[in-house]
């Protein structure tokens, strides 16, 4: 079905942005107006809705405003992510952090991976983790959040295309995965490892369900934010890790003018922050 694009006045652009900043953290500027024409129009054709403004009033009002809520939200995050995307974090977390705690006597670690999005990211840690057989040396528990329910319910299946593996060595496929036609499907001893959630960031209630964590993936995420919603996470993030806790940020983000409550270290091939 051929679905119109619906246009959004400028009005209407500025109150559902401050609907979206909101609930999400997620700020929207004028140049990605065509991106909510473009991802909400086919909800408003299903809700038989014709102009922003009903849809609006129906987001602010209606008794289906908190599920209207999450199914926007998951029509408007960006979810692109790939297995082992920006390894060198991973490879220093199996290579030298885990070790560390292990030389340390620790007898446990939390990992976090806050977004997941589709999994790609705590699996791809988990498949690492194992292969370097440190799954038998301490216990390793890994949580796995993201805002977007969608995407969390493909993370929990556990199946995958072509796509999610570009650049991906062949056996870390094979090893992994079972094929069945076009898709893959992580064994299921890996997607054991992996405690799936949803939750909000920018929200206080996410780390009351975290917990205290050790290591921290919060990769390609903060792009999105504003300075006030990047600070709330930073915050949060500091409060939930341990000492010594590690927090992993993507390649383009940083804590510069962010945070002083981190110490930037580079090992070579990517950079992490230790918590002060
Ligand atoms: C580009 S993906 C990054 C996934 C993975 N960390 C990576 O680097 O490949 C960004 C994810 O952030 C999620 N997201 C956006 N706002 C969020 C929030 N406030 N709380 C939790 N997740 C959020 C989106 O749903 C999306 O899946």
């Amino acid at each position: 079905m051929l679905i119109n694009t619906v246009k959004l006045t400028d009005a209407e652009f500025v109150e559902l942005k401050d609907i979206i900043y909101k609930n999400s953290g997620i700020l929207f500027t004028e140049n990605k107006k065509y991106l909510i024409e473009n991802r909400l129009s086919k909800r408003l054709s299903e809700l038989n809705f014709t102009s922003f403004k009903d849809y609006i009033y129906y987001l602010k009002y209606d008794v289906r405003k908190r599920m209207e809520m999450d199914t926007m939200i998951n029509l408007i995050t960006i979810n692109e992510t790939y297995f082992l995307r920006e390894r060198g974090q991973m490879d220093y977390l199996v290579n030298t952090i885990i070790p560390d705690f292990i030389k340390a006597g620790k007898r446990s670690v939390k990992i976090w991976s806050v977004p997941c999005s589709t999994g790609e990211e705590p699996y791809s840690i988990a498949i690492l983790l194992m292969n370097a057989g440190l799954y038998n040396k301490i216990n390793i528990d890994i949580m796995a959040t993201d805002i977007n329910s969608d995407v969390v319910a493909i993370a929990k299946r556990g199946e995958y295309h072509s796509a999610s593996f570009r650049g991906v060595p062949s056996d870390f496929i094979s090893k992994n995965f079972r094929q069945e036609g076009q898709s893959y499907f992580i064994k299921d001893e890996i997607k054991n490892k992996i405690r799936f959630n949803t939750g909000n960031i920018t929200s206080p209630t996410v780390s009351m369900i975290a917990g205290r964590m050790d290591v921290i993936f919060c990769r390609n995420v903060l792009i999105y934010f504003d300075m006030d919603g990047k600070k709330k996470a930073v915050d949060m993030f500091h409060k939930t890790l341990n000492d010594p806790g590690y927090l992993c940020l993507g390649h383009s983000e940083t804590l510069n003018k962010l945070s002083d409550d981190f110490t930037m270290k580079n090992f070579g091939t990517g950079i992490l922050y230790m918590k002060k």
